[in-house]
């Protein structure tokens, strides 16, 4: 039976994109059981014009609303990938889900993550700090913020003339390919697992 990816957004969406798209081809072997986001943003315009469910819960319902709600909608989900979703899940959630959820993240983690790292903020402390290499994480998400245990890291240099936005721009090309290797390596690990317990 095809594996469940539910994919939490918040943004443009260009690394839901590049799930959807492998998805489609063939190239991650699972299907797309919905998308979710915390507001209404492009994610979910795409999600609407290729026919994906999403789901908006918006993050100023109160806590135990939305974590009645994520439950139930992350329910029986093989996968729940974090792309790009800018709320905090309810650490109970996070917690049912371990070992399950994955995040992506814009630099090379531990370093430039936790509170306030997000989007250009990321690219603008990197340039700050001088630094001539950056890149994505991929990691579990456990009950830190960027915290939990690195999957897999790409580079990409950062050259002095870089703008926060250059740095943005080289990052995402390779977290647009990071993302579907990873969902698609663990998609496989877990179907061999679960085959050798059979
Ligand atoms: C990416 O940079 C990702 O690393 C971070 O949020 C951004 C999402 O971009 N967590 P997009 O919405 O997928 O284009």
């Amino acid at each position: 039976m095809s594996k469940k990816i539910v994919i939490l957004a918040s943004g443009t969406g260009s690394n839901f994109r590049a799930i959807a798209e492998a998805v489609k081809s063939g190239s991650i072997d699972a299907s797309i059981r919905c998308l979710v986001t915390d507001r209404l943003c492009p994610a979910v315009d795409y999600a609407a014009k290729q026919g994906i469910d999403f789901y908006v819960v918006p993050r100023k319902n109160s806590a135990m609303l939305n974590i009645r709600v994520l439950s139930e909608i992350l329910h029986g989900a093989d996968l729940v990938v974090c792309a790009g979703y800018l709320s905090i899940l309810p650490a109970s959630l996070v917690a049912q889900l371990r070992g399950k959820i994955i995040n992506i993240h814009p630099s090379l983690l531990p370093e430039f993550g936790g509170r306030g790292m997000y989007g250009l903020n990321v690219h603008k402390a990197v340039i700050a700090a001088g630094k001539r290499e950056s890149g994505c994480t991929v990691h579990y998400v456990d009950a830190g913020i960027d915290t939990g245990q690195i999957i897999e890291q790409r580079y990409v240099n950062v050259d002095e003339w870089d703008t926060p936005e250059d740095l943005q721009q080289k990052v995402n090309e390779q977290e647009l390919q990071l993302l579907p290797a990873i969902v698609q390596q663990l998609v496989k690990q877990e179907e061999a697992v679960k085959n050798k317990l059979n």
